[in-house]
């Protein structure tokens, strides 16, 4: 009887360390935007480029909408075939990180 409790217990305990390792996962997770950055090589250029940086008219960034369209540009430019979905969420960490546009 008392061997069985200990197992319970120690099955207990490692389905509270399985939870406790998975909602660390979760607190930690980043941006999905951040990701879809790192994943696509962005920082290749623009480590050195920075961002608020172009000249052309086309690519001015004023606002999270011109914000999304020059993120579709350079993924265009670049053949990355991101979905519309994944350029938002790209241009959300932007924005949070660099933009901060409140509109
Ligand atoms: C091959 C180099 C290169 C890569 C890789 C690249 N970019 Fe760019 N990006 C540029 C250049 C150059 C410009 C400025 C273009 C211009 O002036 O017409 C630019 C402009 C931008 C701008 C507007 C910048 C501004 O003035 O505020 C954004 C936003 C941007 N890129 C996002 C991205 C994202 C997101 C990725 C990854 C999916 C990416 N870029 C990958 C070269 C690159």
């Amino acid at each position: 009887m008392n061997y069985f409790k200990r197992i319970k217990s120690t099955s207990i305990a490692i389905l509270l360390l399985g939870l406790g390792l998975m909602t660390s996962e979760v607190s930690a997770e980043e941006h999905p935007g951040k990701v879809l950055f790192d994943d696509n090589n962005c920082m290749q250029c623009h480590a050195g480029l920075g961002f608020k940086i172009s000249p052309n008219p086309k690519m001015t960034v004023t606002d999270k909408a011109s914000l999304a369209k020059t993120v579709t540009l350079c993924s265009n430019n670049l053949h990355l075939g991101l979905f519309d979905d994944e350029i938002g969420h790209i241009a959300d960490y932007l924005n949070q990180k660099y933009y901060k546009f409140d509109h």
